[in-house]
């Protein structure tokens, strides 16, 4: 595989970095590798490295480790723009970095500065000539992703790196890593373990993740073999989750009742209001639904027969899912309120998304019962795993890496999507619920008959993700955008904007 200095490089405006490609459809051709150099991480640039990343992946039908090599390719390239800031650094220091006592007293300063002077110093990036280097390739067995920067590191430097990645290959999972690493002020390694650990997870262990420090340059090295096989050593903790999810309450036949009511010819808003009645919870729910954001048009509703005009009976046969799991859960696991605060917003967002995207009545209300209930895996595992998703949460929120869903895998062994799903078919929720709860987090791999529904609930919960500058866009596929009727990622962000606004107004 040919460096990628003997080849020429072109800077292209609209990806945003220098390339051997025209542009970001240029063909993927065997053995004849992608290229790209830059400098520093801009929206351009994420968004030009993720979408090849997906194209190699689908034309490989390799999607299912998108989330692993994701976050190993944002850590390295993360970690390799730090390491040449570094070096800038030193350099406007007039300091020598390969000398030890030097490097111990400026290390700390640029370490205390670079959150704030990063814009600065990352600027002088270019003007240096420090540069990240990804190239794409793939032959017949192997893709292969490659980072690279032309800086030699130090003794030090190199050696941490190699001991962190010998301590994943060790840990048995996350908690075992936390519990080492909670010692470590910088909690500086813990990215690069936890993305070696998410690999694994995703059955790329050990020979997939290549680390060489030479006299003139940095490389990692990603390397995805045609087949992956997924193994997991977490089954015994993943029984203990799924036992706890027979000690959920059955679905309550009382709710199963209305549901088939409104299916008769001869059903009325005033006879189903009659039967909804006897369940003064359920009332009380459903007059909140319809004061809820997605539902609430004009002046505050007082009365369920109203309510239920408002919502419509087809509509709430279908929400009644949602509401029923809202009673069977609310009392009984504390994380419930915030997530389903939470869902209420993807809701609304999903309902704008729907409109926009002009679906039918029917498609509509079950795309918003199911946005209502896509997490409920999220309020189970929060009970059931406490401990680890706390860490969890707090690890993912402070740091740009990947999303929490891998983060549950490799920690507990199971997603709340996977969980939710399970919940889901014990409750004989429609398919289409239990797919978009399974899917929303990795909607690529979803059949595309449920794109309707998964991909308007990913794309709010990136709104979501995105409005608490927990995500950017450029991660969002563009298929994805095309499906829900998005023509760029510019016009997605203005909606989102729009759409954000519209909510906190209510
Ligand atoms: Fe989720
Ligand atoms: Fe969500």
């Amino acid at each position: 595989m040919a460096s990628p200095k003997a080849i020429a490089l072109e800077f292209k405006r609209e990806l945003g970095l220098h390339t051997n490609i025209e542009n970001i459809n240029h063909p993927i051709v065997e053995n004849s590798p992608f290229h790209f150099k830059f400098f520093q991480i801009t929206d351009e640039v994420e968004n030009t490295l993720f979408q090849i990343l997906d194209r190699f992946l689908l034309q490989l039908d390799l999607i299912i480790v998108r989330d692993s090599v994701l976050a190993a390719m944002k850590e390295t390239v993360t970690n390799a723009i730090k390491a040449n800031a570094k070096r800038v650094f030193f350099k406007n220091n007039a300091s020598d970095i390969t000398n030890d006592k030097e490097y111990e007293s400026i290390i700390n300063e640029f370490k205390s500065t670079y959150i704030e002077n990063r814009d600065e110093i990352e600027e002088s990036l270019q003007k240096n000539n420090f540069g990240v280097f990804v190239s794409f390739i793939h032959n017949r067995s192997l893709m292969r992703i490659r980072i690279m920067n032309n800086v030699q590191l130090t003794p030090i430097e190199a050696q941490r790196i190699k001991e962190r990645i010998s301590k994943a290959k060790n840990y048995n999972d996350l908690a075992d890593a936390f519990m080492d690493m909670s010692n470590d002020q910088e909690g500086a390694g813990l990215g690069l373990i936890m993305t070696l650990m998410m690999l694994k997870n995703d059955g790329l262990g050990e020979s997939a993740f290549k680390f060489e420090s030479s006299e003139n340059k940095t490389v990692f090295m990603i390397d995805i073999p045609a087949k992956v096989s997924k193994e997991n050593q977490q089954i015994e903790k993943i029984d203990h989750i799924i036992s706890q999810i027979d000690h959920l309450p059955t679905f309550p036949k009382s709710i199963k009742d209305i549901q088939d009511a409104i299916d008769k010819p001869n059903s009325s808003i005033g006879t189903i209001a009659e039967m909804i009645k006897r369940d003064i919870a359920l009332s009380a729910n459903i007059l909140k639904l319809s004061n809820s954001a997605a539902f609430r048009r004009g002046g505050k509703v007082e009365s369920l027969d109203r309510a239920i005009q408002l919502i419509g009976l087809k509509e709430l046969q279908t929400l009644l899912y949602s509401l029923a799991t809202k009673q069977m859960l609310e009392d009984k696991f504390p994380a419930f309120a915030a997530i389903w605060e939470k869902s209420n917003e993807s809701a609304f967002y999903c309902k704008s998304i729907g409109q926009k995207m002009g679906l039918n009545k029917s498609d509509l209300s079950n795309l918003i019962a199911a946005s209502l209930l896509h997490d409920i895996g999220e309020i189970l595992l929060l009970s059931f795993d406490k401990h680890h998703m706390n860490k969890i949460k707090t690890f993912t929120s402070t740091r740009e890496i990947a999303s929490t869903i891998s983060m549950e895998e490799s920690a507990i062994g199971i997603t709340h999507s996977k969980l939710g799903a399970m919940v889901g078919e014990k409750w004989g929720f429609p398919i289409l619920y239990t797919k978009a709860m399974e899917y929303h987090h990795r909607p690529l791999l979803a059949d595309e008959v449920y794109s309707d529904i998964i991909y308007p609930i990913y794309l709010s919960d990136m709104m979501i993700a995105i409005n608490s500058k927990e995500a950017k866009s450029s991660e969002i596929p563009m298929e994805i955008l095309k499906v829900c009727k998005f023509q760029s990622k510019a016009e997605f962000d203005s909606f989102r904007t729009k759409i954000k606004e519209q909510f906190s107004a209510f």
